[in-house]
Order: C-alpha cells, then sequence, then structure tokens
C-alpha cells in the first residue's frame, strides 16, 4: 500500500543509494523514462523543500525533463544493482527501459510522470528552477575531467510536493 511520508524521513534512503549504485530519476509522461542518478541534493530552499537533480545536455532525460514541469525522483531497493546499470549505460533513445528492466509504472500521486512500483520510494517534484553548470564560476579545484566535452549539466530545483513509500 502507498502511503505518504515526511520530506526527510528517508534522507537517508536516499544518501545511501545516490552514494551507492544510485537513484533513478524518472522523467517524461507519455512515454517515461528512467535513468541512473548519483547527484542530487534534497534540502531546503525559498522556504519549500527542493530536490535538486543534474543533468547533462546529451541525455534522453534532458530533453524529457525540458518537455515537462514535473520529475519523480524513485529509491531502488537493495537488489535492483542490474536495473540500475542498464538506466545508467543505455539511452532513452534506442531502449524502452520500462520494458527491458521489467518494471512496473504505476501512476504519480501529484504528478503526471508515474512510479516504479518495484522501487519503495518516490519523490514527486515540480521544477520552480533550473541553473547551469559554468565553467568559469566553478572551483578550479574540481577536476576538469568531468566536463570532457564541455557537456555541463543543467541542475533542476523540484520543489518537493510529496513523499510515498510502498
Ligand atoms: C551510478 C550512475 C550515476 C549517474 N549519475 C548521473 C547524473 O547524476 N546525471 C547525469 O546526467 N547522468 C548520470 N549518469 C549517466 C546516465 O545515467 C546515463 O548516461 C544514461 O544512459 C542516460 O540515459 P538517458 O539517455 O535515457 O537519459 C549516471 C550513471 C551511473 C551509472
Amino acid at each position: 500500500m502507498l502511503k505518504e511520508i515526511g520530506i526527510f524521513e528517508e534522507y537517508g534512503s536516499l544518501i545511501n543509494a545516490l552514494r551507492g549504485r544510485g537513484a533513478l530519476l524518472i522523467t517524461g509522461v507519455e512515454k517515461p523514462n528512467p535513468m541512473t542518478i548519483g547527484w542530487a541534493t534534497l534540502g531546503v530552499i525559498w522556504g519549500k523543500p527542493v530536490m535538486t537533480v543534474l543533468v547533462r545536455p546529451s541525455r534522453h532525460s534532458f530533453f524529457l525533463i525540458n518537455s515537462h514541469e514535473e520529475f519523480v525522483v524513485a529509491v531502488p531497493p537493495a537488489d535492483m544493482a542490474k536495473q540500475l546499470a542498464f538506466c545508467g549505460t543505455r539511452s532513452g533513445r534506442d531502449h524502452d527501459k520500462f520494458v527491458e528492466c521489467s518494471f512496473t509504472k504505476e501512476s504519480g500521486v501529484k504528478v503526471k510522470v508515474p512510479h516504479i512500483i518495484e522501487c519503495p520510494i518516490h519523490y514527486e517534484c515540480r521544477i520552480i528552477h533550473k541553473n547551469n553548470v559554468e565553467a568559469n564560476r566553478l572551483d578550479p579545484a574540481i577536476p576538469m575531467q568531468y566536463y570532457p566535452n564541455g557537456d555541463f549539466h543543467t541542475i533542476y530545483y523540484g520543489e518537493v510536493l510529496g513523499v510515498f513509500k510502498r
């Protein structure tokens, strides 16, 4: 059964996923697409709970996240390593990752982007700001190996509308 929980209640699970094999960023409505992410933050900005995610322009997810005002971040269960590797190396341009990973879609509660039933925790977010990582503002100590092709992330700030656990 799906239950709405406190915004920061499963913070530890989110961080463990990001620091481990990754979480799943789900974008798109008509043809939703899960992408493995390792970079995200959860905190408070403008008096609201906000999740930021960083997406490179080369990703199919970049096209999808710019086509809708919403995204979902799913925290995977411990036994999802294979699917996380797949969703982190294959593009939704060439693969239907929902089908190929045998993920089951379920409608979002407050957003149009769906959940993945096999994942226990979902953060539903509405984009309230975005900006780009800029080379000339980045600490020179951060290795430019992160950006060999100038594929600088866009940072999306999503107001967390709800967190759901099943
Ligand atoms: C553990 C892991 C973490 C990743 N984190 C990010 C991330 O935070 N941002 C990003 O743009 N790509 C990240 N990637 C790469 C994308 O998941 C990968 O390029 C994916 O194939 C893009 O899928 P798409 O084209 O369907 O959007 C990560 C990959 C892995 C394996």
